[in-house]
């Protein structure tokens, strides 16, 4: 392959997981425990340009404006080290990424921004990859980012190795009525990366193969709520998968949450104006934010709620997101 001459640019959005993936079984390939599935969302996105450039000795990573070092910089050459291995080239890149969703907070940045990053170096090493393989190179990234290349309802085929382990669009143009309320509670980096957390809840939480169990039959349940427009079904059985993820965390050993103190108490308005008729559900990846699943009739009384408890500004509302773009100017 041959490098292109001018910088390649790629958009991809976060993705929410209704069905969540918490673990591997190849922690080199990035292969899961367990299938999953979600929805791509419009407002939260990462914008990444790439250049595969002769006189460049080492790789050049700007990351929201500023240089990376260390091992946040080698985690990014070792995926460009992927691409160029596919590719057949061996010079070194200049990347640009920019974040338009905090970093690190439980709001996926790893998916957009690996989705991004595969689809603009992949293009950049002259690669034309086809969605299926965009979404298997984003996967050695990150695993959630299999399911941010394609946009609205996605999965992610746990498989069994490099070649079956893949994301897939379920329902790219969600024409349904399903919006998410993200709340915003804090947007500082987690403690605990969504990697060292799932390998602590592999390791240790007894509870594990009844996650696998579980994760597999609710992945089954979604998928057909999806297909039926069953909006209780997805919500309730996306709300108990979190929860049960969740609580792989609190009994791994040592114990450790992603919750913080307005985690619970948002968990708690949500579970009233459910029990008060409104059509909502929560969830929650690895960090303290909720997103909140809701039909159009409780959006406004949820994000009424909401702001009061946390504030106007730490709550949004967002809608299912396209996959990923390439950005020509
Ligand atoms: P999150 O909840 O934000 O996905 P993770 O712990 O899964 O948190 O991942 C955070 C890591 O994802 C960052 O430390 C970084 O390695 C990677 N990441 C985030 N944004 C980007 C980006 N734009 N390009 C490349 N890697 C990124
Ligand atoms: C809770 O994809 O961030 O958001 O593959 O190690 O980068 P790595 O982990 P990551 O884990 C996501 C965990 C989750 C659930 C999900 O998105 O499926
Ligand atoms: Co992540």
């Amino acid at each position: 392959m041959k490098p292109t001459t001018l910088p390649v640019k790629a958009r991809a959005h976060t993705n929410i997981a209704l069905v969540k993936y918490w673990g591997k079984k190849d922690e080199d390939l990035i292969i899961p425990q367990n299938s999953s599935l979600s929805l791509t969302l419009d407002q939260f996105y990462t914008d990444t340009a790439v250049q595969f450039r002769d006189e460049l000795a080492a790789d050049q990573i700007t990351f929201n404006g500023r240089t990376l070092t260390g091992d946040a910089q080698r985690k990014i050459s070792r995926f460009l080290n992927v691409v160029r291995d596919l590719a057949g080239i061996t010079e070194f890149a200049s990347v640009e990424t920019t974040n338009h969703v905090p970093t690190a907070a439980g709001l996926a940045s790893s998916a957009s921004g690996f989705a991004a990053l595969a689809g603009a170096a992949s293009r950049a090493a002259g690669l034309q990859l086809a969605p299926r393989d965009l979404s298997r190179l984003a996967r050695r990234g990150s695993g959630s980012a299999t399911r941010s290349i394609f946009g609205g309802f996605a999965a992610w085929q746990m498989g069994h190795n490099d070649e079956d382990s893949y994301g897939y669009p379920i329902a790219e143009n969600v024409n349904w009525d399903i919006a998410v309320v993200a709340v915003v509670l804090t947007t500082a980096a987690k403690k605990i990366s969504s990697r060292q957390g799932m390998r602590a809840a592999v390791k240790t939480s007894p509870y594990y193969p009844a996650w696998v169990q579980t994760a597999t039959q609710d992945f089954e349940t979604v998928r057909k709520a999806i297909n039926d427009k069953d909006f209780e079904t997805l919500g309730h059985v996306s709300e108990e998968n979190a929860m049960r993820m969740h609580a792989l965390n609190l009994s791994a050993d040592p114990s450790f949450t992603y919750f913080n103190a307005d985690t619970l108490r948002a968990m708690a308005i949500i579970t009233d104006l459910r029990a008060a008729g409104y059509p909502c559900y929560f969830t929650i990846d690895a960090g303290p934010n909720i997103k909140v699943l809701c039909q159009k009739l409780a959006v406004e009384k949820v994000v009424s709620s909401l702001q009061s408890a946390f504030g106007e500004d730490a709550v949004l509302v967002v809608h299912p997101g396209p996959g990923l773009t390439f950005i020509t100017d």
